[in-house]
Formats: C-alpha cells, sequence, structure tokens
C-alpha cells in the first residue's frame, strides 16, 4: 500500500510549475464528445481523475491519442453508447459531465449516480431542474440517471442555488439545443469559464461565462478545436498555504494572478508577503502568522477547496481563528486527523475554532478526500517529527506531483510502499 511520509521542520525554497485546471480538465474532456471532429486539448493535468474519465470516454466509444504527457487527441465521431453504467462512473463526481454531454449530443443520456468527495450527498437536483426546462425528462432509479429529451429547446434557468457542476451541465446540454437558454444565478470559477471557451472554440455561442448570467445560443454543428486548460488555482493556492505555514520564500509559475486573488488576500491577511508576475506569483513568510477569520463562498469568494489548507496554517497562527464553510455540509471531517497530531479546533457544524500557535507532532493518518490530504501534508510539514498518510489515492486524484514538487522546494517528502511493517520501500521524492 502507498503512503506519503513526511518529516516537518523545514521551510521551503524555490520555484514550482502548476498544472492543468482538474476541474477544467474533468468537464472539457467530457465536452469534447460534443464534436462532430477531432479535438486537441493541452495542458490536461496528470492525474488519476483524468484517467478515469478517459477511460469511461473510451468506453462510450471515444477514441483517445496520447500526444504528450498532457496532450490529447480525442475523437468522439463513434461515440454511439449512451449509456455510461460504469463502476468508475460512481466514483467520481465529474461523471455527472456525461449527463449533459451525452444529452447534449443525442438527446438522451443515462449513467450511474455520480460519486465524489464524501463530504455530502453531492444532489444534482439544480442539474435535473435545468435539464427539464430544457425539455428533457429525468428520473433517477436503481442507481442511474436518465434525461431524455425528443427536443432540447433553449429556455431560462434560475438555480436556486450556486452550483459549478450544474452550470457546466446546463451549458454542455444547452449549447447544441434549439433556440436561446439562459442561465441565472450560475457559477462564475474559472473552470465555468474554461468550459466556454472551450466549446466556443469548437463553435459554440455562450456569452457571460464568468458572470452569473449566461446566455447561450443553440447550434448546429461543433467543429474540431486545438485548446489549452487554464492552470489550477486551488493547486496554486495548496502551494502558497504549505509555504505560508512553513516559512520560506518560492516562486509558483503558470498560473492566472486574477483566480489567486481570492486566496492571496486571504494569506496576506495570516501575514504572507505576495507578489504577482504575468504569469508567476512569489510569496515569503517568516511563519509568523497572525489569527483570521474565514469564509468560504462560491467564487470570487475565497474557495471551500482551499478550506482544509488553510485550517491547517491557521494551527501556527497566534490567538483564536474561525472558518464558516457555506458552501458543503460537512467538510471537516479532515479536523479529527489534524487534533490526533495535537491541533486546538472546535467543529460545530458548519464552523470551525481553531486555536493558535499549537504545536503539532507527527502522526499515523488518512486522508478523507482530496484537499483533507493537501491539509495533511502542510500539517506533516508543520509538525515535529514524521506523519505517514494513508488513502493518498484521494490525493492523486488532483494533485500531479505533489511529492516531488515538494521535495524540489526542499520538504522531506516521500512516496512509501508499505508491503507490511517491516518491508518498505520509498520511491525519490
Ligand atoms: C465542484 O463540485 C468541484 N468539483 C468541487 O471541488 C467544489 O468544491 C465545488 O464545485 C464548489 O466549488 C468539480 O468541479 C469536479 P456544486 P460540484 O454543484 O459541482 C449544492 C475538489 O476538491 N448542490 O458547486 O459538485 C451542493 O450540495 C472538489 O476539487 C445542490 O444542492 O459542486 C453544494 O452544497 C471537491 N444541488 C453546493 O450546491 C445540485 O444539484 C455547491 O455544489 C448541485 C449542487
Amino acid at each position: 500500500m502507498k503512503k506519503i511520509v513526511v518529516s516537518g521542520g523545514r521551510k521551503l525554497y524555490g520555484n514550482v510549475k502548476i498544472s492543468g485546471a482538474k476541474n477544467a480538465a474533468v468537464a472539457i474532456l467530457p465536452a469534447s464528445i460534443l464534436s462532430e471532429e477531432k479535438v486537441v486539448i493541452e495542458n490536461i493535468p496528470d492525474i488519476s481523475d483524468i484517467s478515469l474519465m478517459c477511460k469511461i470516454l473510451e468506453q462510450l466509444g471515444a477514441e483517445i491519442k496520447v500526444l504528450g504527457k498532457h496532450e490529447l487527441e480525442i475523437d468522439a465521431k463513434n461515440v454511439s453508447n449512451c449509456e455510461a453504467d460504469f463502476e468508475d462512473v460512481k466514483h467520481m463526481r465529474a461523471s455527472c459531465y456525461l449527463l449533459g454531454a451525452l444529452l447534449g449530443k443525442f438527446g438522451n443520456s443515462c449513467i450511474a449516480m455520480p460519486g465524489g468527495c464524501n463530504f455530502e450527498l453531492r444532489p444534482i437536483d439544480q442539474h435535473i431542474k435545468g435539464f427539464s426546462i430544457l425539455g428533457s425528462s429525468c428520473e433517477i432509479s436503481g442507481g442511474f440517471v436518465t434525461a431524455k429529451a425528443k427536443k432540447l429547446v433553449g429556455g431560462n434557468v434560475y438555480f436556486d442555488i450556486v452550483s459549478v457542476g450544474a452550470t457546466i451541465n446546463l451549458i454542455l446540454a444547452a449549447v447544441k439545443a434549439s433556440g436561446v437558454t439562459t442561465i441565472e444565478n450560475a457559477a462564475k470559477e474559472p473552470h465555468v469559464v474554461d468550459v466556454a471557451n472551450f466549446l466556443n472554440s469548437m463553435g459554440a455561442d455562450i456569452r457571460g461565462a464568468g458572470t452569473d448570467l449566461i446566455k447561450i445560443k443553440g447550434v448546429k454543428h461543433l467543429k474540431g478545436t486545438s485548446y489549452s486548460i487554464i492552470p489550477d488555482q486551488i493547486e496554486a493556492g495548496t502551494y502558497l498555504a504549505a509555504v505560508t505555514a512553513t516559512g520560506g520564500n518560492i516562486t509558483i509559475e503558470n498560473i492566472i494572478p486574477k483566480h489567486l486573488e481570492p486566496i492571496a488576500a486571504k494569506l496576506e491577511e495570516i501575514g504572507a508577503k505576495i507578489k504577482f508576475s504575468d504569469d508567476s506569483v512569489s510569496i515569503v513568510s517568516n511563519g509568523n502568522l497572525n489569527k483570521c477569520n474565514v469564509k468560504t463562498m462560491p467564487y470570487p469568494g475565497f474557495p471551500t477547496d482551499m478550506q482544509p489548507q488553510i485550517t491547517a496554517i491557521l494551527t501556527q497562527a497566534i490567538g483564536t481563528s474561525v472558518i464558516s464553510e457555506s458552501v458543503w455540509d460537512h467538510r471537516f471531517k479532515y479536523v479529527s486527523e489534524l487534533v490526533r497530531m495535537g491541533a486546538k479546533i472546535l467543529v460545530d457544524g458548519r464552523v470551525a475554532i481553531i486555536e493558535g500557535k499549537t504545536e503539532l507532532t507527527g502522526a499515523n493518518v488518512k486522508a478523507a478526500d482530496l484537499r483533507a490530504g493537501a491539509a495533511l501534508i502542510i500539517s506533516g510539514l508543520i509538525s515535529k517529527g514524521t506523519t505517514v498518510i494513508g488513502n493518498i489515492n484521494f490525493i492523486e486524484r488532483g494533485y500531479e506531483g505533489i511529492v516531488e514538487k515538494l521535495s524540489n522546494l526542499g520538504a522531506d517528502i516521500k512516496l512509501a510502499k508499505f508491503e507490511n511493517l517491516n518491508n518498505v520501500t520509498y520511491a525519490a521524492g
């Protein structure tokens, strides 16, 4: 079994390059099946969620050619199967984009109920609301979601809550519907904009992505394209968080400054010194951190996907910090592992109260989900002694080469294969 082993106490120095955005890539790959021609996608992150998505697309009939470590050619002309009933679908939230893409392509789709990080039920009522307004009849039964429409016709959708997935899924279903679809109270995340830009590069007519009002004028055909995915602002934010906690001075390359503003503003409040250039950001931290309050919000608020990472930082800030999680119901499950390392954190529903500064000590811990795993790595970096992190499959879902990237920044971090307690082999950092 693979684990990550971190020995704490080192500051981070040097340069790190950010990969393509996971949450853009897992939507753009299924979106590519809407084209009648080949598409080439670049800057795809080398993470397990992408491998899983490629496996599902091939099972649907897509032909995928690897052009490079971060570049794929996808030919969906032979995609005829509108059913994705695969075991894998159930393990990845982004599988729900197959519903919108297959509905948009065939007017008919049926997928296994998508799963995802286990901090909430992950409802899809808003997705279904949007599809129904376009004329689709939807049904959830026997663990499957089915959406069928004789003809998809544009309509006006007002989302009850801001939902990244429902916004993207409705765009996928509407791009070839007849007439105009409007989405009000739309999500504005950078990856929503990236999906819209990708589809527009294929000839779609989507306006307003990045605002809360998106207009989609249906088109008959979508052609081939060559498209490069935006850098991952949450991966970049995770490295900003790591060095804020450990102290040091790093430069993060291949970023879009605008996407990092909500994260940078909060880390500066905590005490980091941050300077942006065109496509990079430098950060210096002396490890003397101020307490602060955080409320996670849809973009452009502080992102919920940075909540576990900033919790780890605030265990080292002097004073009491309060974190309110306004997006997810149960996104503090990882706190019990931080408490085992010595953190003083009280969780009550969607609020966590953190007493700092507390000395953390290394322990055997387990990642509960992707960003919780990132928080455990950061906690290991600032702990006395050694932390051994299990369930790293969650971390590998969304962080390309995190062990190597942190090791190159000076961290004492290794990938370890535990055959049994007495037989451990270490991979290079
Ligand atoms: C996406 O999940 C991301 N995943 C999540 O990132 C991220 O936390 C989330 O957006 C919010 O930014 C991917 O992009 C693959 P939502 P998604 O629909 O689309 C409720 C990570 O770590 N809701 O924006 O599933 C929902 O319960 C992952 O990279 C409904 O009630 O999130 C939640 O409270 C974790 N009904 C809120 O809306 C619906 O039909 C926001 O969910 C849909 C959502």
